[in-house]
């Protein structure tokens, strides 16, 4: 065990300086030339098999996945070198690594139909509010305790539970000082207005904690990444009043991220190998509202002058900066829906339904 860690951690290293390498050291005329030198790529991919662990059936699927990594290593470099400070975001061979973008978008990412509602429905709006000069320059809701462990959805579409669980999650902390791990699994299996394993949206899902008269916990309802039958003698540990919808102004999310994670949409389809640093939208047009993936954000802050939140993701810590995405905010000039329609739908859970908001 402590033999494999050792091996582990030196594989993760040496791919560490072959990519420095191959990323800074050259310069870029040489960097297809060298990337694209077979016999370096192939001891690159059996270094990184090694390091996630990754076996394949037939000699077939193993070119099959070189292939693949060769074609991703190619767009890591090329992105990478065009990177203009150490601020933007870098993107590395990640475990993902293997599966081309397309079927990364089959896995991972759900074509999210906006669900915006109307005033007429049962989903509450909160007014903007505008008064964002005594906000904090930046919050951190991990810091506060009020954020679980970030999870690994693995081969499910379950992103909208846990984004619902992690709103959930932080609205009880901050109310009674508890942190409890929520069940997702509960979500997957229970809310038949979503669709399980094959995506959902956090409406739905709210909805369903609202109308069941609570969630259960995740020990007592664990998760197991496929579609299960709903228990329906489950606990109902946590319960929540009402949805709010957040308009889209960033003064409208600063000032409710001030005051607890916010579930949201956005499309992550430039994200299957993002390693951390603040994203910029490289990959999503200005005023699309398309989204992928629903996420929390559980604060804001800002490094020179970029202004970012902090997004938890469930694709596992080893994606990302432990799990989490920063993403550029602040740009609404320029982004009507915020960067990749990260501000389109912001959805917050209350514990009583208000009656003057009605
Ligand atoms: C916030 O500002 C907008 C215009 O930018 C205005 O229409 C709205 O009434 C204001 N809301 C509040 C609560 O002051
Ligand atoms: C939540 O679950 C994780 C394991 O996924 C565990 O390490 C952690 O202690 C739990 N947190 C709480 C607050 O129970
Ligand atoms: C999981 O259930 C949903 C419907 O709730 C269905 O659309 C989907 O195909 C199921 N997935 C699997 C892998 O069975």
């Amino acid at each position: 065990m402590m033999m494999f860690q050792m091996t582990k951690l030196f594989v993760s290293f040496f791919i560490l300086i072959f990519i420095t390498c191959l990323s800074f050291a050259l310069p870029n005329d040489q960097l297809n030339k060298f990337s694209s030198s077979d016999e370096q790529v192939l001891q690159l991919f059996k270094l990184w098999q090694i390091e996630h662990g990754r076996e394949y059936g037939t000699t077939k699927e193993k070119e099959k996945r070189l292939e693949i990594f060769k074609s991703n290593l190619k767009y890591i470099n090329e992105m990478n070198a065009k990177r203009k400070s150490p601020l933007q975001h870098r993107l590395s061979l990640n475990k993902f690594a293997d599966m081309s973008p397309e079927e990364f978008s089959k896995t991972y990412l759900q074509e999210i139909e906006m669900q915006i509602s109307s005033k007429s429905d049962d989903r509450k709006h909160e007014d903007n509010d505008n008064d964002t000069e005594n906000l904090p320059a930046s919050v951190d809701w991990r810091e506060e305790g009020a954020v679980t462990d970030v999870r690994d959805q693995g081969d499910c579409q379950s992103h909208w539970a846990f984004s619902v669980t992690g709103a959930i999650e932080g609205l009880n902390k901050i109310v009674t000082g508890n942190l409890i791990n929520l069940s997702a699994q509960e979500l997957v299996d229970c809310d038949h207005a979503s669709n399980g394993c094959a995506g959902g949206y956090y409406f739905n899902a709210f909805g369903w904690v609202i109308n069941n008269g609570g969630i259960d916990t995740e020990a007592n309802y664990p998760y197991i990444a496929k579609n299960g039958t709903c228990k329906v003698n489950a606990n109902k540990v946590v319960s929540i009043g009402n949805l709010y919808v957040l308009d889209g102004t960033e003064e409208a999310f600063l000032d409710r991220v001030s005051k607890q994670p916010v579930s949201v949409s956005l499309d992550a389809t430039g994200l299957q190998f993002y390693a951390g640093g603040v994203y910029g939208g490289e990959y999503c047009t200005k005023d699309s509202r398309f989204a992928t993936l629903v996420a929390l954000i559980v604060g804001y802050d800002s490094v020179d002058g970029e202004d970012y939140w902090i997004v938890k993701n469930s694709w596992g810590k080893d994606w990302g900066e432990k799990g989490y995405l920063y993403i550029k905010r602040n740009v609404i000039k320029e982004w009507p829906y915020g960067v990749c329609a990260i501000n389109a739908a912001g959805g917050y859970p209350i514990t009583t339904v208000l009656s003057s908001s009605i």
